[in-house]
């Protein structure tokens, strides 16, 4: 749908989030403070394997489902298209939000949605099981196996499992197929058809009064010139296409995925925040070149309180991995960073980069090796940055953070070639810093104080 008028440049009504690493970078801290000022937040791929955290005033809401804007009671968020919907565990957040006062009026969820039954959660398992000591570390969300038969064309779509009479056929089909897999490949029980129906028509009922043809909301939004911000799950290099695969989930994470799952055309979108932890953090196997297996990983692991939103699995951590991250620059766009958790780094002696690897034949390359088995040859090539020790968790103002910081946040800059627009330094909204070194445009500027973030440009 073309837009209706001129859009100002300095305005830049949409925006990508997109986790530039392994997910977990903050990409919901991030997407909260920005939905302070849109008028739409939409979630675009992923379930509820993803675990976004937020910190308000009112305390951390730990989301999977519902986009991270739902704090903002004055705009649409909308779970579309491209995610895989886990009904149960929907309606448990919409419940416990509501609990917690806040308002799922102007939540939707697209028709067009797969849903994740509960023979995809058993399914996972079971294939986890079956892989032994090649298991991928899923978050056991049925997450894959719902994306699975999504692509074989005998998923559940929201609009029929909220359809009392579509309902009933559509999981007969499913589960036919599903139970001969358990059966058959899997060596497993059988589930429940009439046990199953049953249970979920309930939740249909529940989610049904929030189900909506959703790429027409966001397409009209964008008509509109709304500020509709795109929210990722999950990090580029989880990419069922892009990251590395088989390690991956089996999604779209990188921001060309906002327009797939969305419907969304490519020449809607103004600007792509890469989210960048000022280190790494995976979570499940696959091979993590900068790794640290030492007392410096552990201590970011406690500092940084890095264990698994969803599953509560203790996070790997490593150091920052220039390579990766100019992979992720390149193949989601990314036109600013936003650094986060670099108060962790506090009292890190020397804090590494990882600007080049060393392949097994000796040659030296700064680009990503696509192949997951060719990423365990690589010799991570550092460059060393110095630490500061000072608490930095409650700066508001770039120029004052200690010099060293600011070192190291140029630095990656420098070597992703993209500007630093902003660094987070603790988990409430508070504790955020605005560089002034992107082209502004977002609207961020203009937020409004009450609630939110009180920011300024150094
Ligand atoms: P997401 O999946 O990308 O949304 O990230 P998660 O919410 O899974 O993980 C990020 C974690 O870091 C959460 O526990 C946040 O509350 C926390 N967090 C976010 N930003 C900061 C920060 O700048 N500093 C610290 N110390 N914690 C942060
Ligand atoms: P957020 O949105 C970190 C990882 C799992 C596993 C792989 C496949 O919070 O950043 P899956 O259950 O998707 O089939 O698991 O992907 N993974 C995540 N890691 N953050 C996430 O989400 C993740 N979602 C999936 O650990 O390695
Ligand atoms: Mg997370």
């Amino acid at each position: 749908m073309p837009r209706t008028g001129p859009v100002e440049e300095a305005e830049m009504p949409t925006a990508i989030v997109v986790g530039a690493q392994w997910g977990d970078e903050a990409k919901g801290k991030i997407t909260d403070i920005l939905a302070q000022g849109a008028s739409m937040v939409v979630r675009y791929a992923g379930g509820s394997n993803a675990g976004h955290s937020v910190t308000s005033d009112q305390g951390l809401f730990k989301l999977h489902l519902v986009p991270s804007g739902i704090l903002n009671p004055r705009i649409d968020c909308i779970i579309s298209d491209g995610v895989v919907v886990d009904p149960a565990i929907l309606v448990q957040e919409i419940d416990e939000l509501e609990k917690r006062a806040v308002s799922t009026a102007r939540l939707y969820v697209s028709a067009s949605s797969h849903v994740v039954m509960p023979y995809h959660r058993t399914l996972d398992r079971v294939d986890e099981e079956k892989r032994g000591g090649r298991k991928i570390g899923t978050t056991c969300q049925g997450v894959g196996p719902a994306y699975t038969d999504k692509v074989r064309r005998i998923g559940i779509r929201m609009g029929d499992f909220t359809d009392p009479k579509a309902f009933p056929h559509a999981l007969h089909e499913s589960l036919t197929f599903n139970n001969l897999l358990l059966q058959k490949v899997y060596d497993s029980e059988p589930m429940d058809e009439a046990q199953i129906l049953q249970e979920y028509t309930a939740l249909g009922r529940r989610l049904k009064p929030f189900v909506r043809d959703t790429a027409w909301m966001v397409g009209e939004a964008l008509a509109a010139d709304r500020r509709v911000l795109f929210e990722g799950a999950q990090g580029t290099l989880l990419d069922i296409d892009h990251g590395t695969y088989p390690y991956v989930t089996s999604s779209h994470p990188v921001a060309g995925g906002a327009c797939l799952g969305t419907g969304a055309g490519p020449t809607s979108i103004d600007a792509v925040i890469g989210i960048v932890k000022a280190y790494t953090s995976r979570v499940g196997a696959g091979n993590f070149p900068t790794e640290l297996l030492d007392e410096i990983g552990a201590g970011i692991r406690e500092r940084g309180n890095e264990y698994g939103t969803t599953t509560g699995r203790a996070r790997r951590i490593g150091w920052l991995d220039a390579v990766a991250l100019r992979f992720a620059m390149m193949v989601n766009g990314i036109d600013r960073l936003a650094i986060t958790l670099l108060d962790v780094l506090s009292g890190v002696d020397e804090i590494r980069v990882c600007k080049a690897y060393r392949l097994p034949n000796g040659k030296v390359t700064e680009r990503l090796p696509l192949r997951n088995e060719d990423l365990a040859g690589c010799e991570p090539l550092y460059e060393t940055f110095k630490g500061w020790t000072r608490d930095i968790s409650k700066v508001r103002r770039y120029a004052d953070l200690p010099a060293e910081a600011r070192e190291y946040v140029e630095g990656i800059s420098r070597l992703t070639q993209v500007p630093v627009w902003l660094v987070s330094v603790g988990p409430h909204r508070q504790q955020t810093v605005l560089t002034g070194q992107a082209r502004e445009g977002l609207w961020l500027r203009e937020l409004p104080t009450a609630g939110a973030p009180a920011l300024s440009v150094a």
